[in-house]
Parts: structure tokens; C-alpha cells; sequence
């Protein structure tokens, strides 16, 4: 499992590792911590761009999932390197590791952001990609990556996007978890824009299962769309915080706009559904009470990350330092 000292992958790790044996390759960026991960899974750190690192890891390996990226489009924005980086030739270095070390499956982990905006209706696996950040374009190119090695050298590799994630140990810097944590702390809710941009919310383990059930009975070759059952708009989930924290509506502070920001996401689960008895079981009101309880809790998680290099972006991204 590549990328999985991460918030997605590590979930994973944690509902599979009692059944599995599990190898993590991490870069531990500043998103990746071996915290994350149980202790009794074995982590070796390096970055999925390193050939003869992923070729000794490949052989003997039944299934690669790759889970590395870099995951904020923010960061893309501001530089777009380390993000081709991982997404286009390290994933390129996984898949000629699955067939040079002939590893049984290949997935990829992917987003509802490689198909763009929508106003109306919701993504199937067949609307073109039109992505728009470079996040989401590097994405896009990797899957298309993953497709290509399928097609031409029959690897049996499958692609799950997912829409936007949350719960537990996701890093501070993504909406929920910035949103919980600065109601908590009494700093201002920085809004982007008018806060109307619309996302599909789906609960981690969810993915994770989606990500479980893909891995063993989807088709090779094929991309499988999770999506979350619940959409919302950006300035509902703010006040949605603020009550479940008790926080006051005062600290909501609209800001500058992301450039470029994609008004609405929206995925049909449809073909997953139907291949393999997927469905999403957190809705959005449960998963986000969860999730506020968990970072009430677990100030050992975000402690450290609060005081480190969260500190420093933070203050260059929204020009203003983190009050407390
Ligand atoms: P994350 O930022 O929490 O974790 C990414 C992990 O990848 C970190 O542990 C990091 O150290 C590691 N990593 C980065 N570059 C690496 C490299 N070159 N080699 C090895 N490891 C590297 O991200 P996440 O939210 O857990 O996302 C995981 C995957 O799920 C990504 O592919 C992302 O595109 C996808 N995804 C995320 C969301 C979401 O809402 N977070 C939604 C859909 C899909
Ligand atoms: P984010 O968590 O960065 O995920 P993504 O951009 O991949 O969807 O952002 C979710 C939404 O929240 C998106 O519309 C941007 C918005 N947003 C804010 O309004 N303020 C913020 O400080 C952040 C980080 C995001």
C-alpha cells in the first residue's frame, strides 16, 4: 500500500491489517505520519518515483493499491511540481513494477476532481475528464496512465474516484477538519468566495470499503466511481461545525476565492452499486458529529501538527497567522 501513513490509506490499513499482510511505502511528506498507521505494520520510507526501491517492494506482491499523492489543490496551485511528480512518474514506476514483478492487481486511487465541474446531475465513469486544478489534472493523467497499461499490457489494474473525504486523522489543511479546529479554537472560518460551492461528502471508511470491494471484483481495465450520499454546500457544512462545536456564527469570515474553483462536484455510484453491492452507510449529519467528537478527542493527533509546518502554510496561504 502505497501513500497509506496518509488519511485515506491509513484507514484502510486499519480496516485490513488483522486479515493482511501489509507492506507501507510512504514518503512521509508533511501529510504522512507513522502514527497513523497500527505498529504492528511494517513502513518503509521512500517515494513511489524510486525504481529500484518499488522493484525490490513489488515481487512477491499480490495487489499494489496506491494511495500516494499529494491532496490539496491549494498546494497545487501554488506549485505544481512534487504533484506531477507523484501522480505522473511515480505512478508510472508502479505499473511497470505490476508487470516487470508480475503483481496479481493494481488499483488506483483516484477523484471525482479528474471530471470537473457540474452544475446539474452527477459524473458516470463515462463523462469525459475535464479537470481543472493541477491537482486534479496530474490526477487525471495518472489514471489515464493506469488505463493505458491496462489496455496495451494487460495488467489488470482498476481505478476507484472518489468524491471529497472526511473523518477521522485527515490533515488540518482540508475544509473539515480546518473548520472543526479553528471553532475550537475561536480563530476565524476563512469561506472562499460566496461558500455556495457544492461537494459530495463521503465518509473515509466508506471510500475504504468502495476501495476493498473494487480491489476484489472489480473488472481490470475498469474505473468505478465512489460517491458520497450526501451533498452539501461549502457554507452549510461551516455552520453545520459551528453548532456541533458550539462555536459562534461570528468567526464565519468570507475570503478571497480559489482561483479557478470548481463550483460543484457530484458522482452516480451507479455501476459500483450494481458489479459489487457498494453503498455509502454514513450520511453526511452522522459522519460529521463523528468526526467533530473525534478531533474533540484526540488533541495528541493535531497537537503536534497545529504547532509544526500546518503553522507556517497556514499563515502564507490565508495571509494571517492562527490566533491560538
Ligand atoms: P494525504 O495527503 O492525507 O496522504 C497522502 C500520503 O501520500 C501521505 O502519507 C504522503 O506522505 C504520501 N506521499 C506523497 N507523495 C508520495 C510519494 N511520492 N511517494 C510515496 N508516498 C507519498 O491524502 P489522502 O486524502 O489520504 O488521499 C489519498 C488518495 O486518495 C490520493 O490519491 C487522493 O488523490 C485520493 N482522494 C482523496 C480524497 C480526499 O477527499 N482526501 C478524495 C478522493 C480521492
Ligand atoms: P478542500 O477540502 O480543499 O477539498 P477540494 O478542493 O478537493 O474539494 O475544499 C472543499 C471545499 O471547501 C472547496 O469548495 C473549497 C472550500 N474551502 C473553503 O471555503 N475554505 C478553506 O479554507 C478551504 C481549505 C476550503
Amino acid at each position: 500500500m502505497t501513500g497509506a501513513a496518509g488519511f485515506i490509506g491509513s484507514t484502510f490499513v486499519h480496516l485490513l491489517h488483522r486479515d493482511h499482510d501489509i507492506v507501507v511505502l510512504d514518503k512521509l511528506t508533511y501529510a504522512g505520519r507513522r502514527e497513523n498507521l497500527p505498529e504492528d505494520v511494517e513502513l518503509v520510507v521512500g517515494a513511489i518515483e524510486d525504481r529500484d526501491l518499488v522493484l525490490e517492494l513489488a515481487g512477491g506482491a499480490d495487489a499494489i493499491v496506491n494511495f500516494a499523492a499529494e491532496s490539496h489543490v491549494d498546494r497545487s496551485i501554488a506549485d505544481q511540481n512534487a504533484f506531477a511528480r507523484t501522480h505522473l512518474i511515480g505512478t508510472g514506476v508502479l505499473l511497470d513494477a505490476v508487470r516487470e514483478r508480475k503483481v496479481g492487481r493494481f488499483l488506483q486511487v483516484s477523484t471525482d476532481e479528474v471530471y470537473g465541474s457540474i452544475e446539474d446531475g452527477s459524473f458516470t465513469e463515462r463523462s469525459p475528464l475535464d479537470p481543472s486544478s493541477p491537482y486534479s489534472a496530474t490526477k487525471a493523467g495518472g489514471d489515464l496512465l493506469v488505463s493505458a497499461h491496462a489496455h496495451t499490457h494487460g495488467i489488470e489494474a482498476v481505478i476507484c474516484r472518489g468524491s471529497n473525504n472526511y473523518g477521522p486523522r485527515q490533515y488540518p489543511e482540508k475544509l473539515i477538519p480546518l473548520m472543526i479546529l479553528n471553532a475550537l479554537h475561536g480563530d476565524p472560518l476563512p469561506v472562499y468566495g460566496d461558500g455556495r460551492q457544492v461537494r459530495n461528502w463521503l465518509y473515509v471508511e466508506d471510500f475504504c470499503r468502495g476501495i476493498l470491494a473494487v480491489l476484489e471484483h472489480g473488472r481490470a481495465g475498469e474505473a468505478y466511481n465512489v460517491g458520497g450520499p450526501d451533498e452539501c454546500e461549502n457554507i452549510e457544512v461551516v455552520r453545520r461545525i459551528l453548532e456541533l462545536t458550539g462555536a459562534d456564527d461570528s468567526l464565519i469570515e468570507h475570503v478571497t476565492d480559489r482561483p479557478g474553483h470548481d463550483r460543484r462536484y457530484s458522482l452516480s455510484s451507479a455501476k459500483l452499486s450494481e458489479e459489487v453491492g457498494w453503498e455509502a452507510s454514513v450520511r453526511f449529519e452522522d459522519g460529521l458529529r463523528r468526526t467533530v467528537d473525534w478531533y474533540r478527542e484526540n488533541e495528541s493527533w493535531w497537537g503536534p501538527i497545529r504547532s509544526g509546518e500546518y503553522r507556517e502554510y497556514y499563515e502564507r496561504h490565508y495571509g494571517r497567522p492562527l490566533a491560538s
